[in-house]
């Protein structure tokens, strides 16, 4: 049996690869891995980080993959086929559902960090940052703290950056699959590529380059599960191994029905592994690359990587400021980042897209612009989490914007690669599995990857939830 997508296919193997990459590196990799690297106090964060990866996410994604090119249709009504199809609950369509609501919650913002990168580009077109040449060392971290703060802090600003990200993003998704992801994606994943490795080139030139390697490499795990400990006895956190488990799913766009709705459209022969391999690859590249360019100037400026959240806004300014042709570079940058945004952005909305259209009752303009404006106002909240309502603390301490940040990538996303791994690891007929991997499910490779999925990923995911709300303390 065998269904078709409504929605066009990709016109190549290599095409749904670059869109799946387009889809996994974004923020994720530039803005959040670095920031979290910072706050989770290095090496022990960025291992745990890969190990998830290898482990528990690429089985989930290969997964993903899978099942998307099974029910070739939105999560939605891929899961509701595919429960159909191997007599099980119809409970199972809510995965579907969560993965939306994750999505919109997400893009939410997304789109507003997005929107800080568009702001940045006439900032550094402008030549704002050269002014740190003249700068003492003090003086530039105090410079770009105020820039970026200038930024946040006014709710206007944030507010009309933010529209324009959701704008750009509602034009392309409407494009549909050819025209908008396809085109997009194809150019800019090199040119990002080629950009990063010249600041790393940048990165090595300053003073302090060892001690920032040292940084992402150097494993203790104390600064993990122990943060902040100053006195002779710690207390044990396992906040940190779940925030890097819930980077991974992040990064990879795990968990949502994002990587499920690209498979949807992946041609039949395919092979899942090879691709979803390559997309990994890539992924962990960039994000470990960001890092490498990010730290070194971190500890050549004096600045702290704890920084949080505007690691990223204050560290490569200066570079961009202080290299040569760095107006140039530095605009650029900022143009891929925000290209780099939109290719993840587009993912993050295209399956609430998909089943508008599969209702029949939607164009995919139509449906564009629906999903576009909740999401717009969703955002708002974050907008003005960072200002207005900075105050605004109801969980944990943690504020507006913090709470989405954690519900989504902390518990949303692994919990549904959980089920995912569940549904196909336990309930799905092996020899329908194997039919859509394109693999012999005698073949090592499929044992290996069975096996890490029906109980590895699902024990993982849940000894790290459970060790995160302390059953093990
Ligand atoms: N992976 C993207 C990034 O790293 C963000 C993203 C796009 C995403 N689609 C997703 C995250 C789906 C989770 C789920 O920037």
């Amino acid at each position: 049996m065998s269904r078709i997508s409504i929605h066009g296919e990709w016109s190549s193997r290599m095409a749904f690869i670059m869109a799946a990459t387009g889809s996994a590196v974004g923020l994720g990799n530039i803005w959040k891995f670095p920031y979290m690297t910072g706050q989770y106090g290095g090496g022990a964060f960025v291992i745990t980080y890969l190990l998830c990866i290898a482990i528990l996410c690429l089985p989930v994604m290969m997964a993903e993959v899978m099942l998307g090119k099974r029910g070739r249709s939105s999560p939605i009504n891929t899961m509701r086929h595919l429960a159909q199809e191997n007599n099980q609950s119809k409970l199972w369509r809510l995965l579907g559902w969560s993965g939306v609501i994750a999505g919109f919650l997400i893009l939410s913002y997304y789109s507003v960090i997005a929107g800080w990168a568009l702001a940045y580009i006439p900032s550094l077109a402008s030549g704002t940052f050269t002014a740190v040449n003249t700068m003492s060392p003090t003086e530039i971290t105090g410079f770009v703290d105020s820039v970026f703060k200038s930024l946040v802090e006014n709710p206007v600003q944030l507010t009309a950056w933010h529209t324009g990200f959701i704008f750009i993003t509602m034009l392309m998704v409407a494009g549909g699959v050819k025209g908008g992801l396809e085109r997009a994606v194809t150019f800019m994943m090199p040119a990002l590529f080629i950009l990063l490795l010249v600041l790393v080139g940048y990165a090595i030139s300053t003073p302090n380059f060892m001690q920032g390697f040292n940084f992402m490499f150097n494993i203790n795990f104390n600064d993990l599960l122990y943060p902040n400990c100053t006195e002779a006895v710690c207390k044990f956190s396992g906040e940190g191994l779940l925030a890097a488990m819930g980077q991974a799913f992040f990064s990879l766009s795990l968990g949502m029905g994002a990587i499920m709705v690209y498979g949807a459209y992946l041609p039949k022969d395919a092979s899942v592994s090879k691709v979803t391999t390559a997309v990994v690859v890539a992924d962990t590249s960039v994000a470990i690359l960001a890092g490498l360019i990010i730290f070194p100037i971190v500890f050549s400026n004096g600045l702290e990587p704890n920084a949080g959240v505007g690691l990223v806004f204050k560290t490569l300014p200066i570079a961009f400021g202080q290299m040569p042709f760095g107006t140039l570079f530095g605009t650029l940058f900022f143009v891929l980042l925000v290209l780099a945004a939109l290719s993840s952005s587009i993912s993050l909305i295209e399956p609430a897209v998909a089943w508008l259209v599969e209702t029949g009752k939607f164009t995919r303009a139509s449906a564009s612009v629906v999903s576009g404006i909740i999401v717009w106002l969703i955002g708002l909240i974050t907008v003005f989490s960072f200002n207005i309502w900075s105050d605004v603390k109801p969980l944990a301490g943690l504020n507006l914007f913090e709470l989405i940040n954690y519900l989504t990538s902390n518990i949303m996303l692994p919990l549904i690669g959980l089920l995912i791994a569940v549904f196909v690891g336990w309930l799905m007929q092996k020899s329908t599995i194997a039919e859509e991997l394109n693999l012999s499910a005698n073949s090592i490779g499929y044992h290996i990857w069975y096996f890490l999925l029906r109980y590895v990923t699902p024990l993982g995911v849940g000894i790290v939830f459970l060790n995160a709300i302390g059953v093990f303390s």
